[in-house]
């Protein structure tokens, strides 16, 4: 009995010491000398830092940049999607809503043409658009937007008569068309100057190209030509007969030579392969949608008087012109097309002004305080011209009608609006990027 109460004794003395030691230990264990102690040891284990450490921090950091990246495409893209939905979304709301156009006449089919016209975003050629447009005739337009603009022909957008094409007439066309008017080249000097080469191009291989279409598909064509293959006349006024005194040389001669030789396709055409071709002569032509900084007698003067500025005339003011209301000409170029007549015709105004005097009539009607002074005149500018209409009042029953004041005040008012939208877009433009917003994206 004694033995096993020993044995207990032992055994309880033996297990209050583990209990003791035990204790001690998770004491020890968890004081922070401790822990400090241990943690220095463990650094020491990777001190220095092994480059394994650095590149595992690396490709954390890398991972984390590369989530990040991935969470905001996924959210650029969304907004991508939303984005073509609206668009779509307004495409849609703006084919629903239907367009207001000028007003046409119907015309059955047997009556309503095919009519092609190069060059109708120009000035001219927009007028024509206009006159055909409305009189019921499906109208297509070529041009190569060098000196026309889509917005003289914009208000015709999306009409179902109405197509316009962008194309350059030095290439060829192939389409179906009853009658063409040619108006496809620069008619401004600046404008053909620009590049005389290419001027000759458009009028002499562009021509061709719509000799060439009229004659596969049997269409009339009208050629504009111009009062510049008189050159610097030596007979007063021009009549068609007059065969012209053109340097063939000089800066003008890209032009005034394309359109001689434009002409001499024509005739070409028509004695070999039956073409039917008409060829309108123009002389000077103003109007509204004539270019602001043609470099003409007419938009100068009227710019310069707008602007109060100096109104400049070249050499000294005694050289004369005449100048057509552009929808006069318009009514010449329609009745020629509809004529059997196929020589040339003058289309112009035969009242005469000497450069000075019209420089007067501009500034009287715009008002302001411009002066009129004459500077260095220009190399080979005509002296005299003026159509003898003789022909177009015989064959057209035709002559200009519209009178100058009424037709330049119309022009006047046309560049008043014109210069205000610049000077408004100048100065939008100007706000935008001083905005602060702007400033902080161009830094
Ligand atoms: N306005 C006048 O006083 C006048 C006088 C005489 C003759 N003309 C003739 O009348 C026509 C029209 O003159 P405008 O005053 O309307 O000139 P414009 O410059 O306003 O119009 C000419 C049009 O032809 C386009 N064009 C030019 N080269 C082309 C090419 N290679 N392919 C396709 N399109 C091209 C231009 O972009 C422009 O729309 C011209 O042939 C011009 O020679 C005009």
């Amino acid at each position: 009995m004694n033995v096993i109460k020993k044995r207990i004794k032992i055994a309880v003395a033996a297990s209050a010491a583990l209990l003791m030691l035990v204790y001690l230990y998770k004491t020890l264990m968890t004081s922070p000398t401790v822990l400090i102690a241990a943690n220095s040891v463990e650094e020491q284990r990777h001190w220095p830092p092994t480059e394994h450490a650095e590149q595992r921090k690396l490709q954390n950091a890398y991972e984390a940049q590369t989530a990040l990246l991935h969470q905001q495409r996924q959210e650029m893209f969304r907004t991508k999607e939303q984005l073509a939905q609206l668009e779509e979304q307004v495409r849609s709301l703006q084919a629903s809503t239907p367009r207001k156009y000028p007003k046409v006449k119907y015309l059955n089919y047997k009556n309503r043409k095919r009519i092609l016209i190069t060059g109708g975003a120009g000035f001219v050629g927009s007028h024509l658009v206009d006159y055909l447009m409305i009189q019921g005739h499906e109208v297509i337009v070529v041009d190569n937007f060098f000196t026309g603009r889509k917005r003289n022909v914009a208000h015709w957008l999306g009409h179902e008569n109405f197509e316009l094409i962008h194309h350059d007439i030095v290439n060829p066309l192939f389409i179906e068309i009853d009658e063409i008017y040619h108006l496809a080249s620069p008619a401004s000097p600046p404008h053909y100057m620009y590049n005389p080469v290419k001027t000759i191009k458009t009028n002499t291989m562009g021509t061709i190209n719509v000799l060439g279409l009229a004659k596969r598909v049997m269409a009339k064509v009208l050629i504009a030509s111009t009062s510049e293959v008189y050159g610097d006349p030596t007979v007063h006024p021009q009549p068609e007969t007059y065969w012209g005194h053109v340097n063939p040389i000089g800066p003008r001669a890209c032009y005034d030579e394309g359109k001689r030789v434009s002409e001499t396709l024509s005739y070409a055409y028509a004695k070999q392969e039956k073409v039917q071709v008409r060829v309108a002569r123009i002389f000077n032509t103003y109007g509204p949608r004539m270019h602001m900084n043609d470099g003409r007698v007419v938009s100068n003067f009227i710019l310069q008087a707008l602007r109060n500025e100096t109104i400049t005339v070249y050499g000294n003011g005694k050289q004369t012109r005449s100048f057509q209301y552009v929808s006069d000409l318009v009514d010449g170029m329609i009745a020629l097309m509809a004529s059997n007549y196929t020589q040339p015709v003058n289309l112009g105004n035969p009242v005469e002004q000497t450069i000075e005097e019209f420089a007067h009539i501009i500034k009287q009607l715009v008002g302001g305080v411009s002066e009129v002074k004459k500077i260095k005149a220009m190399e080979d500018d005509p002296q005299r011209r003026k159509p003898d209409i003789t022909r177009a009042k015989r064959i057209l029953n035709w002559e200009p009608n519209v009178p100058l004041e009424t037709g330049l005040l119309k022009t006047i008012s046309y560049f008043r609006n014109e210069l205000a939208r610049s000077d408004r877009f100048q100065e939008n433009s100007r706000k935008y990027f001083e905005s602060p917003d702007m400033e902080r994206q161009l830094t």
